[in-house]
Protein backbone atom coordinates (compact mmCIF):
# COMPACT_ATOMS: atom_id res chain seq x y z
CA UNK A 1 0.00 0.00 0.00
CA UNK A 2 2.80 2.29 0.80
CA UNK A 3 6.09 2.08 -1.11
CA UNK A 4 9.06 4.50 -0.41
CA UNK A 5 11.88 4.35 -2.76
CA UNK A 6 15.08 6.46 -1.61
CA UNK A 7 13.36 9.16 -0.02
CA UNK A 8 15.40 12.05 0.82
CA UNK A 9 13.89 15.09 2.25
CA UNK A 10 15.94 18.29 2.72
CA UNK A 11 14.18 21.06 4.45
CA UNK A 12 14.97 24.82 3.34
CA UNK A 13 18.13 25.84 5.22
CA UNK A 14 18.52 22.52 7.05
CA UNK A 15 20.11 19.31 6.52
CA UNK A 16 18.39 15.91 5.13
CA UNK A 17 15.48 15.31 7.54
CA UNK A 18 15.09 11.91 5.69
CA UNK A 19 18.20 10.00 3.59
CA UNK A 20 17.49 7.51 1.38
CA UNK A 21 14.82 5.64 2.96
CA UNK A 22 13.19 2.54 1.49
CA UNK A 23 10.52 0.71 2.98
CA UNK A 24 7.34 -0.77 2.12
CA UNK A 25 3.62 -0.93 4.64
CA UNK A 26 1.54 -3.78 2.74
CA UNK A 27 -2.21 -3.80 3.20
CA UNK A 28 -3.81 -4.19 6.52
CA UNK A 29 -0.35 -3.89 8.78
CA UNK A 30 -0.46 -2.32 11.66
CA UNK A 31 3.58 -0.70 11.95
CA UNK A 32 5.10 1.71 14.55
CA UNK A 33 7.37 4.20 13.72
CA UNK A 34 10.10 4.92 16.15
CA UNK A 35 13.60 7.02 16.87
CA UNK A 36 14.53 10.17 19.05
CA UNK A 37 12.97 13.50 18.71
CA UNK A 38 13.72 15.02 15.34
CA UNK A 39 14.58 11.96 13.93
CA UNK A 40 12.55 12.66 10.81
CA UNK A 41 9.33 10.61 12.50
CA UNK A 42 6.43 13.53 11.25
CA UNK A 43 8.61 14.22 8.21
CA UNK A 44 8.19 10.57 6.78
CA UNK A 45 3.96 10.62 7.68
CA UNK A 46 4.02 13.93 5.86
CA UNK A 47 5.24 12.15 2.72
CA UNK A 48 2.74 9.44 3.45
CA UNK A 49 -0.18 11.96 2.93
CA UNK A 50 1.72 14.08 0.85
CA UNK A 51 1.32 17.16 3.04
CA UNK A 52 5.28 17.25 1.73
CA UNK A 53 7.00 15.55 -0.74
CA UNK A 54 10.70 14.14 -1.60
CA UNK A 55 13.62 16.09 -3.12
CA UNK A 56 13.20 17.65 -6.36
CA UNK A 57 16.56 16.02 -7.45
CA UNK A 58 17.47 12.68 -6.26
CA UNK A 59 14.70 12.77 -3.81
CA UNK A 60 13.69 9.78 -4.52
CA UNK A 61 9.84 8.70 -4.94
CA UNK A 62 6.54 8.06 -2.46
CA UNK A 63 3.52 5.46 -3.53
CA UNK A 64 0.81 5.28 -2.01
CA UNK A 65 -2.31 2.15 -3.67
CA UNK A 66 -5.11 1.60 -2.95
CA UNK A 67 -5.68 -0.80 -5.77
CA UNK A 68 -4.10 -1.27 -8.98
CA UNK A 69 -6.38 1.76 -10.52
CA UNK A 70 -5.58 3.98 -7.58
CA UNK A 71 -1.88 4.83 -7.21
CA UNK A 72 -1.32 8.21 -5.94
CA UNK A 73 2.70 9.02 -7.16
CA UNK A 74 4.49 11.72 -4.97
CA UNK A 75 5.81 12.97 -8.16
CA UNK A 76 2.72 13.45 -10.26
CA UNK A 77 0.07 13.93 -7.69
CA UNK A 78 -0.58 17.14 -8.68
CA UNK A 79 -2.20 19.74 -5.53
CA UNK A 80 -5.59 19.61 -7.17
CA UNK A 81 -5.54 15.48 -6.55
CA UNK A 82 -4.48 15.81 -2.95
CA UNK A 83 -8.09 16.63 -1.60
CA UNK A 84 -9.68 13.31 -3.24
CA UNK A 85 -6.28 11.30 -2.02
CA UNK A 86 -7.07 12.50 1.54
CA UNK A 87 -10.12 11.48 1.71
CA UNK A 88 -9.11 7.88 1.70
CA UNK A 89 -7.05 8.45 4.55
CA UNK A 90 -7.09 9.12 8.78
CA UNK A 91 -4.78 11.85 9.67
CA UNK A 92 -4.24 11.90 13.49
CA UNK A 93 -2.28 15.03 13.68
CA UNK A 94 0.66 15.74 16.69
CA UNK A 95 -0.92 18.67 17.56
CA UNK A 96 -4.72 17.56 16.82
CA UNK A 97 -5.92 20.50 15.02
CA UNK A 98 -9.39 20.48 16.35
CA UNK A 99 -12.44 22.86 15.80
CA UNK A 100 -12.25 25.40 18.87
CA UNK A 101 -15.47 26.77 18.18
CA UNK A 102 -16.96 23.14 17.42
CA UNK A 103 -18.15 20.78 20.35
CA UNK A 104 -17.17 17.19 20.21
CA UNK A 105 -19.89 15.89 18.00
CA UNK A 106 -19.27 18.52 15.54
CA UNK A 107 -15.56 18.26 15.36
CA UNK A 108 -16.31 14.49 14.40
CA UNK A 109 -19.27 15.20 12.07
CA UNK A 110 -17.29 18.10 10.16
CA UNK A 111 -15.43 15.29 7.55
CA UNK A 112 -18.78 13.37 7.01
CA UNK A 113 -19.97 17.10 6.25
CA UNK A 114 -17.90 17.97 3.77
CA UNK A 115 -18.13 14.79 1.91
CA UNK A 116 -22.09 15.20 1.88
CA UNK A 117 -23.78 12.76 3.88
CA UNK A 118 -27.32 12.46 5.08
CA UNK A 119 -27.78 14.35 8.45
CA UNK A 120 -29.05 10.95 9.76
CA UNK A 121 -26.77 9.15 8.74
CA UNK A 122 -24.19 11.64 10.23
CA UNK A 123 -25.83 10.95 13.36
CA UNK A 124 -25.96 7.69 13.56
CA UNK A 125 -22.12 7.05 12.24
CA UNK A 126 -20.74 10.02 15.10
CA UNK A 127 -22.46 8.33 17.82
CA UNK A 128 -20.91 4.64 16.81
CA UNK A 129 -17.08 6.84 16.67
CA UNK A 130 -17.53 7.93 20.00
CA UNK A 131 -18.61 4.94 21.34
CA UNK A 132 -16.06 3.28 19.80
CA UNK A 133 -13.25 6.18 21.40
CA UNK A 134 -14.90 6.02 24.71
CA UNK A 135 -15.97 9.94 23.95
CA UNK A 136 -19.87 9.54 23.75
CA UNK A 137 -20.25 11.26 27.64
CA UNK A 138 -18.08 14.61 26.14
CA UNK A 139 -20.29 14.81 23.16
CA UNK A 140 -21.37 18.50 23.60
CA UNK A 141 -18.06 19.75 25.49
CA UNK A 142 -15.45 21.97 23.49
CA UNK A 143 -11.83 21.25 22.74
CA UNK A 144 -10.61 23.78 25.52
CA UNK A 145 -12.29 22.05 28.19
CA UNK A 146 -11.02 18.64 27.40
CA UNK A 147 -8.51 16.64 28.91
CA UNK A 148 -5.62 15.78 27.00
CA UNK A 149 -6.75 12.26 26.32
CA UNK A 150 -9.98 13.35 25.55
CA UNK A 151 -8.77 15.39 22.99
CA UNK A 152 -6.67 12.91 21.29
CA UNK A 153 -9.67 10.18 21.66
CA UNK A 154 -11.88 13.33 19.43
CA UNK A 155 -9.32 13.45 16.89
CA UNK A 156 -8.89 9.59 16.86
CA UNK A 157 -12.92 9.41 15.56
CA UNK A 158 -12.31 12.42 13.63
CA UNK A 159 -9.92 10.66 11.42
CA UNK A 160 -12.09 7.80 11.75
CA UNK A 161 -15.18 9.47 10.21
CA UNK A 162 -14.89 8.39 6.75
CA UNK A 163 -13.96 4.57 7.34
CA UNK A 164 -10.10 5.27 5.71
CA UNK A 165 -8.45 2.70 3.99
CA UNK A 166 -5.23 4.12 5.52
CA UNK A 167 -4.86 5.91 9.42
CA UNK A 168 -1.80 7.83 10.31
CA UNK A 169 -1.08 8.80 13.66
CA UNK A 170 1.39 11.33 14.45
CA UNK A 171 2.20 9.93 18.97
CA UNK A 172 -1.38 10.12 19.45
CA UNK A 173 -0.60 8.77 22.78
CA UNK A 174 2.05 11.76 23.23
CA UNK A 175 1.56 13.69 26.85
CA UNK A 176 -0.64 10.85 27.95
CA UNK A 177 -0.95 8.28 31.10
CA UNK A 178 0.20 4.95 30.69
CA UNK A 179 -3.29 3.78 31.30
CA UNK A 180 -5.01 6.26 28.46
CA UNK A 181 -1.95 5.61 26.48
CA UNK A 182 -3.00 1.80 26.18
CA UNK A 183 -6.92 2.91 25.78
CA UNK A 184 -5.61 5.06 22.96
CA UNK A 185 -3.48 2.56 21.46
CA UNK A 186 -6.19 -0.83 22.17
CA UNK A 187 -8.88 1.93 20.14
CA UNK A 188 -6.12 1.96 17.03
CA UNK A 189 -6.21 -1.36 17.36
CA UNK A 190 -9.60 -2.50 17.23
CA UNK A 191 -9.15 0.19 13.64
CA UNK A 192 -6.61 -2.00 12.35
CA UNK A 193 -8.54 -5.45 13.23
CA UNK A 194 -11.32 -4.16 10.77
CA UNK A 195 -8.87 -4.06 8.11
CA UNK A 196 -7.73 -0.48 8.32
CA UNK A 197 -3.86 -0.13 8.01
CA UNK A 198 -2.14 1.84 10.54
CA UNK A 199 0.90 3.68 10.63
CA UNK A 200 1.69 5.04 14.33
CA UNK A 201 4.74 7.31 15.12
CA UNK A 202 5.26 6.80 18.90
CA UNK A 203 7.81 7.52 21.60
CA UNK A 204 6.09 4.90 24.31
CA UNK A 205 8.73 1.78 24.29
CA UNK A 206 5.62 0.74 26.63
CA UNK A 207 3.37 -0.07 23.75
CA UNK A 208 5.69 -1.32 21.28
CA UNK A 209 8.15 -3.35 23.41
CA UNK A 210 5.20 -5.59 24.22
CA UNK A 211 3.22 -5.92 20.94
CA UNK A 212 3.89 -8.22 17.68
CA UNK A 213 3.52 -5.18 14.96
CA UNK A 214 6.43 -4.47 13.10
CA UNK A 215 8.66 -1.25 14.06
CA UNK A 216 10.77 1.35 11.80
CA UNK A 217 13.18 2.90 13.71
CA UNK A 218 14.69 6.01 12.70
CA UNK A 219 17.86 7.89 13.63
CA UNK A 220 18.25 11.10 11.93
CA UNK A 221 16.90 10.71 8.71
CA UNK A 222 17.68 7.22 8.29
CA UNK A 223 15.94 3.98 8.69
CA UNK A 224 18.21 1.99 11.56
CA UNK A 225 17.43 -1.60 10.75
CA UNK A 226 17.33 -2.67 7.39
CA UNK A 227 16.08 -5.77 8.54
CA UNK A 228 12.55 -4.30 9.72
CA UNK A 229 11.76 -3.06 5.85
N1 LIG B 1 9.14 22.78 8.18
C1 LIG B 1 10.42 22.53 8.53
N2 LIG B 1 11.42 23.35 8.15
C2 LIG B 1 12.72 23.11 8.47
N3 LIG B 1 13.11 22.04 9.19
C3 LIG B 1 12.15 21.18 9.61
C4 LIG B 1 10.76 21.38 9.31
N4 LIG B 1 10.05 20.37 9.85
C5 LIG B 1 10.95 19.57 10.47
N5 LIG B 1 12.21 20.06 10.33
C6 LIG B 1 13.45 19.43 10.83
O1 LIG B 1 13.54 18.12 10.29
C7 LIG B 1 14.00 17.20 11.28
C8 LIG B 1 12.96 16.11 11.49
O2 LIG B 1 11.79 16.67 12.08
P1 LIG B 1 10.49 15.82 12.39
O3 LIG B 1 9.46 16.76 12.87
O4 LIG B 1 10.19 14.95 11.24
O5 LIG B 1 11.04 14.90 13.61
P2 LIG B 1 10.25 13.93 14.60
O6 LIG B 1 10.97 12.63 14.58
O7 LIG B 1 8.80 13.92 14.26
O8 LIG B 1 10.47 14.63 16.01
P3 LIG B 1 9.52 14.67 17.33
O9 LIG B 1 9.68 13.32 17.98
O10 LIG B 1 10.12 15.76 18.14
O11 LIG B 1 8.12 14.95 16.88
C9 LIG B 1 14.29 18.03 12.54
O12 LIG B 1 15.67 18.35 12.53
C10 LIG B 1 13.44 19.27 12.34
O13 LIG B 1 14.02 20.37 12.97
MG1 LIG C 1 7.10 14.52 15.25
Amino acid sequence: MIHFQHVTKTYKGSWKALDDVTLQIAKGEFVFLTGPSGAGKSTLLKMIYMDERPDALRGGQVLVSFGSENVYDSRQTRDAEIQRFRRMLGIVFQDFKLLDDRDVFENIAFALRVTGHRSSDIRARVFELMALTGISHRRNAFPHTLSGGERQRVAIARAMANDPLLLVADEPTGNLDPENARRVFDILRKINERGTTVVMATHNPELYGSSPFRRLILDRGRLAAKDYI
